[in-house]
């Protein structure tokens, strides 16, 4: 697996401490509120549970799953939802995490969903990678771990035809070139 990376963006030390710098952020932010931190699978998931053990805060955790990819690495413009119902999220602080903002159609299509039919009392949104590339929805992440160039990366959550989202570093692919 490690040899069809082609470099390594950022070793797991970095990804722990900068979760650690988001995390302590986060816990000022909230305090006193009621906050629901809503992950979006499978993406989010390594990313999710490091960062809320580092949030000493009484949150409730939900999850949503979408899929936009289907296997490629060009995102195909469509959002799907894979589940009936929303998170029942009225009335409360909602933090939406991902593994990352690209082309903004994922969380464009998610918050859009959340302020019409789920009444939250604010929405933000914490990504621990941030595409630095033109995107399709002007989305704006209010925490960001890491900005990175416009590379097709994978690890620690992240893959590509659902393989690699175990590696506990985030790495460039060898073979996925885009146009
Ligand atoms: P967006 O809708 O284009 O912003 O993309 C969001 C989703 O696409 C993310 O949650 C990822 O699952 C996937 N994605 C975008 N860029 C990458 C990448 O470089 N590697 C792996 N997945 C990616
Ligand atoms: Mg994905």
């Amino acid at each position: 697996m490690d040899q069809d990376i082609e470099k390594i963006l950022f070793p797991a030390t970095d990804i722990q401490a900068r979760i650690d710098e988001l995390a302590a952020r986060i816990t000022e932010d909230y305090r006193g509120k009621e906050l629901t931190v809503v992950a979006v699978l499978t993406g989010a998931l390594m990313f999710t549970a490091d960062l809320l053990r580092r949030i000493p805060l009484p949150l409730k955790l939900d999850c949503i799953s979408v899929a936009s990819y289907h296997g490629a690495a060009e995102s195909s413009g469509e959002v799907k939802f894979e589940q009936l119902s929303l998170p029942d999220i009225a009335g409360r602080h909602v933090l939406v995490v991902d593994d990352i903002l690209d082309s903004g159609l994922t969380l464009d299509a998610i918050l859009s969903r959340f302020h019409a039919e789920c009444r939250p009392l604010s929405v933000r949104i914490c990504v621990l990678l941030s595409k630095q590339r033109p995107r399709r929805k002007e989305i704006h992440a209010n925490y960001v771990g890491f900005p990175i160039a416009d590379e097709f990366v994978v690890g620690y959550g992240l893959d590509y035809d659902e393989r690699y989202r175990n590696l506990p570093f985030i790495g460039v692919l060898k073979q996925v070139r885009q146009g």
